[in-house]
Parts: structure tokens; C-alpha cells; sequence
């Protein structure tokens, strides 16, 4: 598998030090909330599958919270392109979220068509609070207009895999961010 990668954009040691640093901002800021409020902490993640499987589980393991999961998927594409198509959301979001603070995950913030419609959808449950986290962030205009306020990388405008993100379905399981020789995407 290694020999279809052309580079190796951000390696492990480098994700999990980033990874490290983002918890601590989340544990902090959340504590900050519901300190300031008296209320009982309740902190809802929303992973959107299957890109973030890697990330959410290296962050939820740095964070030292009560929380939980609510796992949902968006298909944004059928294909091996990431433009065009309807957006399909499944997973189990509950109704009324009221008093929850609510945390969408996901690998990397692109269009911003897939963040933006979900937070939207959230925010429409009575949440304490609706934010994004993302592990990676691609340097155009869409990705920088969308709000999120917990970001690991702005990276250049290439297609990247690895560390949960896919080519097609494949590449998941490479432990670092990294391009592909073009003979591979095809
Ligand atoms: P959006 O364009 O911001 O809505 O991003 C939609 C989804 O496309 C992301 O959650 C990723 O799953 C996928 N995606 C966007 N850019 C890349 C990439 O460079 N590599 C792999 N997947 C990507
Ligand atoms: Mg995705």
C-alpha cells in the first residue's frame, strides 16, 4: 500500500501531538461553559462517519470528560470525487437535544457543504451550543468562510488520505496524512 504514496504531508507524531493540544482547547472551553452556567455537564460528540473513525478515536481518549456519541453518516459523493450529488444524512440524531452542548466531528473541512448542513440540522434541537471540530482544513475561500472553531491543520488544496480520510473507500488505515501518485487515483 505504501508505494501509491507521493508524500507525506502530516506524520503520525505530528497528528498526535495536534490531536493532544485540540482535546486540552475542548476540555477547557467546555469546562469554562459549564462552569459559568451551573448546570450539569452534558456533552454530546456527533462523529460523521466514516472519515473521522481515526480521529474521533484518538481525541475522545485525550479528553477526560463525561460524554457521548451520536454517531451519523453523510454520503456527499458516490464516487471517488468529492464535488456534486445531494448530501444523504443518516444515523440516530435525537429530536430534542435541549441543554445539550453538542460537538460535530469530522476529518476535513472542504466545501463546507457537509459541516454547514449538519450544524444546521443541530441547531434546530434546542442545543446549549452547536461547534465543529475538524481535523483538517483545506486553504480555500469555502473551507475558511464555514465556521469552525477547532481546526488541526489548514492544509493546501491537494486530495489527502490517510489516518481515516479514502480514496474510493481505500487508504483509511495509512497512519499519516499524505497525497497520492496520480496513477493511483484513477
Ligand atoms: P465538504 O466538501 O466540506 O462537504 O466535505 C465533504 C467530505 O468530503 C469530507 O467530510 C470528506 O469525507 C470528503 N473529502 C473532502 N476532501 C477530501 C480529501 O482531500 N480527501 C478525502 N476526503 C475528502
Ligand atoms: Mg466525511
Amino acid at each position: 500500500m505504501e508505494q501509491v504514496i507521493e508524500r507525506v504531508l502530516i506524520d503520525r507524531r505530528a497528528i498526535a501531538g495536534r490531536v493532544e493540544e485540540m482535546a486540552g482547547q475542548i476540555a477547557a472551553d467546555f469546562r469554562a461553559h459549564a462552569a459559568s452556567n451551573g448546570e450539569p455537564p452534558a456533552l454530546v460528540l456527533v462523529p460523521i462517519m466514516t472519515g473521522s473513525i481515526i480521529f474521533l478515536a484518538d481525541l475522545i481518549r485525550e479528553l477526560p470528560l463525561m460524554l457521548r456519541l451520536n454517531v451519523i453518516s453523510v454520503n456527499s459523493y458516490t464516487g471517488k470525487a468529492t464535488v456534486g450529488g445531494e448530501l444523504t444524512i443518516s444515523g440516530n440524531l435525537p429530536e430534542d437535544m435541549s441543554g445539550a452542548h453538542v460537538l460535530i466531528v469530522d476529518d476535513i473541512l472542504d466545501s463546507g457543504r457537509t459541516l454547514t448542513a449538519i450544524r444546521g440540522m443541530i441547531a434546530q434541537r434546542g442545543v446549549a451550543s452547536v461547534g465543529t471540530c475538524v481535523l483538517l482544513r483545506k486553504r480555500i475561500p469555502s473551507a475558511m468562510a464555514t465556521p469552525a472553531e477547532y481546526v488541526g491543520f489548514d492544509i493546501e488544496d491537494r486530495f489527502v488520505v490517510g489516518y481515516g480520510l479514502d480514496y474510493d473507500g481505500y487508504y483509511r488505515n495509512l497512519p499519516d496524512v499524505v497525497t497520492l501518485k496520480q496513477e493511483a487515483m484513477r
